[in-house]
């Protein structure tokens, strides 16, 4: 191997750190339940929960946690929040029939994302609150209530294209949502429907890490709800959506070097620390650099619930320099968010087992093939780097030292990379092995899965502590009354 290896060491938690020393269970499990196989563990979530409901105390706001489904299809994670007091978003109508079949009420669903009629039926007919992406959306739904005569429907209206009291616009486009600029006509359509729907409040959703921005939405927010109590309307809650972000690193310094020697190798300054030389999202151009990193900063000093927390303690520079929570606070407004990735922080992992190990005949690195496709450990469809866990079969074995491997998918098809850059391990994988891949519950586990070549999906288990001991069952089988199962 040339040179140090650049290692990028996954964050694990006290639960995901004693997971992957049972290492036997988790041979065990793969070995009758194939490969890949994804792991979840449902304490974990409500864990995570208690994290944003103690920011909410600290700042004195009421409100919900609504967990955005999308992120993971699991029913354990879903169930064991349902015996939580926790909220759920749901982006479907298939999310919104699991929500309800885990014992979740609709006093604790919303309904976001582009909707179809049944998805928007449902919502109405079982009464979960609708987040209103457009005016023709919410004449939609009023038509609805009408025409299958039902109680009228609590709305959010969904809002876009915020900006500073200057004119140049802090908030990236969006295709959704109703640009601030146009609620004007959004408020005359509610105004219209009074019979068919209840305005609760205002949201947004914005996919960007920056504070700035979000505390722009919120700012903006204020003011539609300002509006709307002018004109004699009652909304009281303000959704910020989700984009808490996850941490996945454990070390900012492996990442600042990674990002740094990858920048050298774009310019050709050392060998390439990639597959075909590929640049996530930046190239050399006459000597110098250009593009964007495409990746997402996996080492994070502020995220999740600490994010939240940065956000409403920002002064809202239009609103005479106050934080944002004492603002929410004064005008007695709840807070909802809705966070999928920062929910499922450390609540889960994936398993492969390494099918071969191929040395080159130029040297360089190893070629590792596993049991598992690219879509099932989707880590990189999110830019998400981070190593795998070596899980030897046989106990800790010779292993060698450090080696560079290059890790490929079990599909007959060239762009089948689990990571398209070389990955360093502390130790040669033999085939037999696993590799676990930790924190993998939040949009890397199913959310790009597929059949492709008859391969199946990858099954997911539950485990959960029992003393010193993992237990587990498939995923569908937990309930959070399980025998030792989680909620008590
Ligand atoms: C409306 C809405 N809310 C919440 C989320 C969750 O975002 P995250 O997983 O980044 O917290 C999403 C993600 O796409 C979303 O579209």
């Amino acid at each position: 191997m040339d040179g140090r290896p650049l290692y990028l060491e996954p964050r694990l938690g006290p639960r995901l750190r004693s997971l992957l020393a049972a290492t036997g269970t988790l041979h065990t499990l793969t070995d009758a339940l194939g490969s890949p196989l994804h792991v979840v563990v449902p304490d974990q979530i409500a864990e995570n929960l208690a994290g944003f409901r103690s920011v909410y105390r600290r700042h004195h706001l009421s409100g919900q946690v609504f967990y955005a489904h999308k992120a993971n299809r699991s029913s354990a994670l879903l169930r064991r929040l349902a015996a939580t007091d926790a909220g759920v978003d749901v982006a479907s109508l298939g999310e919104l029939q699991h929500a309800l079949g885990a014992g979740l009420t609709a006093d604790r669903i919303t309904a976001t994302g582009p909707k179809n009629p049944e998805f928007l039926w449902l919502a109405a007919r079982t009464g979960v609150t609708v987040s209103v992406d457009a005016t023709a959306e919410l004449e939609q739904l009023a038509a609805l209530v009408r025409r299958y005569a039902l109680a009228p429907v609590r709305v959010l209206l969904r809002l876009s294209g915020f900006e500073t009291p200057g004119v140049r616009v802090l908030s990236r486009r969006s295709r959704f949502g109703t640009p601030v600029r146009e609620s004007e006509t959004l408020l005359k359509a509610v105004e219209r429907h009074g019979d068919a729907v209840d305005l609760t409040g205002v949201a947004y959703h914005l996919d960007t890490t920056s504070v700035a921005e979000k505390a722009t939405a919120v700012e903006g927010c204020l003011a539609v709800l300002e509006a709307c109590r002018s004109r004699g309307l009652r909304p009281r809650a303000v959704d910020v959506g989700g984009g808490f972000g996850v941490s996945y690193l454990a070390e900012r310094e492996q990442w600042e070097a990674y990002t740094t020697e990858l920048t050298s190798a774009v310019l050709g300054r050392r060998p390439p620390l990639t597959w075909g030389g590929h640049g996530y999202g930046l190239r050399e151009e006459s000597g110098t650099l250009r593009g964007a990193l495409g990746l997402y900063p996996a080492h994070r000093s502020v995220a999740g619930a600490s994010y939240l927390d940065e956000l409403l303690s920002r002064p809202a520079a239009s609103l005479g320099g106050r934080p944002l929570a004492a603002l929410l606070l004064e005008h007695l407004y709840d807070l909802h968010t809705e966070p999928g990735r920062a929910l499922l922080d450390q609540c889960g992992l994936t398993l492969a087992r390494v099918l071969e190990v191929r040395t080159q005949e130029t040297g360089g690195e190893l070629l590792v093939r596993l049991a598992a496709k690219a879509d099932d450990i989707a880590l990189e469809d999110h830019g998400v780097l981070m190593d795998p866990v070596v899980l030897p079969r046989g106990g800790a074995g010779p292993g060698g030292g450090p080696v560079a491997v290059h890790l490929f998918g079990s599909l007959c098809l060239e762009s089948d990379l689990i990571t398209r850059r070389t990955v360093f391990l502390p130790r040669r994988p033999e085939p037999g092995d696993l590799l676990a891949f930790a924190n993998t519950a939040g949009y890397a586990m199913d959310f790009h899965a597929t059949r492709a070549q008859h391969q199946p999906a990858a099954r997911k288990v539950a485990a959960w502590q029992d003393g010193d001991t993992w237990r587990w069952c498939l995923d569908d089988q937990f309930w959070p009354i399980t025998p030792s199962g989680g909620a008590q």
